[in-house]
């Protein structure tokens, strides 16, 4: 079956989808994106994703392209022409198409949107879960301003493509006082010896993820104890488990920092449990 996206008012075969080389996107990552998950045939946290991306709009006071109603339609049209049951769509909105110039183009530059779907194998996401991933670290060298779901990712690139080669699924970043902030495309997660769940709270530093909001609030429904506080690698290494969130790999446990192998190698009590149950408290709309 033929891949579909959407491209700025148009269903196109995704082979021959298209922007125009003068998107603001493409010149200057001048844009923003959302990724949210495809289960059973539900989008799941559509709403909190969507509240995330009017939020990085308008941080970068780039107009939506089009009212909520209007887009989770595309967002449907675009998933059940791709025939997805369980995967993930994709939405970019960019300043649109003008001149190259730095500074913002008139007022009347409509945005652009793009929106794509694929699916994913369930059974491979599980298999991999059952065996839980490694972790890199690298010095955290993004800008500041990454609670903004930018489109402009190289530093998170370059960080995973070491940990690819390095045989390894992320890269978490580490700030200056040695303290881990998030992966390259996942928010970090540690279960304390004493059996607390810890993350790093996401005034700063780090993408306010969906997952993350998720897992707390299923933490509190399973009676877990929680830190919203930073965590050091040091800390991390000698943790009773480490995981990942992100709508891309829900919870994903980590085995493996670096050379260091988390407790016994194994994917922890508490993360299976938080990734079995995930789906009981994330917002399903069925598709
Ligand atoms: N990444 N941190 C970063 C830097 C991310 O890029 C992501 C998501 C997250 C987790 O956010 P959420 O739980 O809302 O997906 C944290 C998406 C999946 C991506 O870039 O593909």
């Amino acid at each position: 079956m033929s891949r579909v996206a959407y491209v700025n008012g148009q269903y196109v075969p995704h082979s021959q989808a298209c922007v125009h080389i003068e998107d603001r996107g493409y010149q200057f990552a001048d844009g923003v994106y959302e990724v949210c998950e495809i289960w059973n045939r539900n989008i799941v946290d559509e709403r909190r994703h969507l509240d995330r991306l009017d939020r990085s709009l308008r941080e970068l006071s780039i107009d939506a392209p089009m009212g909520r109603p209007a887009l989770c339609l595309i967002m449907r049209e675009v998933i059940r022409r791709n025939r997805v049951k369980n995967g993930l769509v994709y939405l970019q909105v960019t300043r649109g198409v003008a001149k190259r110039d730095h500074y913002f183009p008139a007022g009347d530059t409509p945005p652009a949107l793009v929106v794509t779907a694929r699916s994913t194998d369930p059974r491979a996401a599980e298999k991999a879960a059952e065996t839980g991933c490694a972790v890199i670290t690298v010095p955290e060298n993004r800008w500041e301003r990454v609670d903004i779901k930018s489109i402009g990712l190289l530093p998170n690139v370059l960080a995973k493509q070491k940990a690819k080669e390095q045989g390894a699924k992320e890269a978490w970043f580490v700030d200056r006082d040695g303290n881990v902030t998030e992966g390259g495309s996942t928010n970090a997660w540690i279960v304390t010896k004493e059996g607390a769940l810890v993350t790093r709270p996401a005034e700063a530093g780090i993408l306010r993820g969906i997952t993350r909001q998720v897992v707390i609030e299923l933490a509190a429904r399973e009676g877990i104890k929680f830190e919203e506080r930073p965590f050091t690698v040091e800390e991390a290494k000698s943790a009773r488990e480490a995981f990942i969130t992100a709508a891309s790999t829900i919870v994903m446990p980590v085995v493996r920092i670096d050379d260091t192998v988390v407790a016994n190698g194994y994917p922890g009590a508490i993360s299976r449990m938080l990734r079995e149950k995930f789906h009981e408290v994330s917002e399903l709309e069925s598709l």
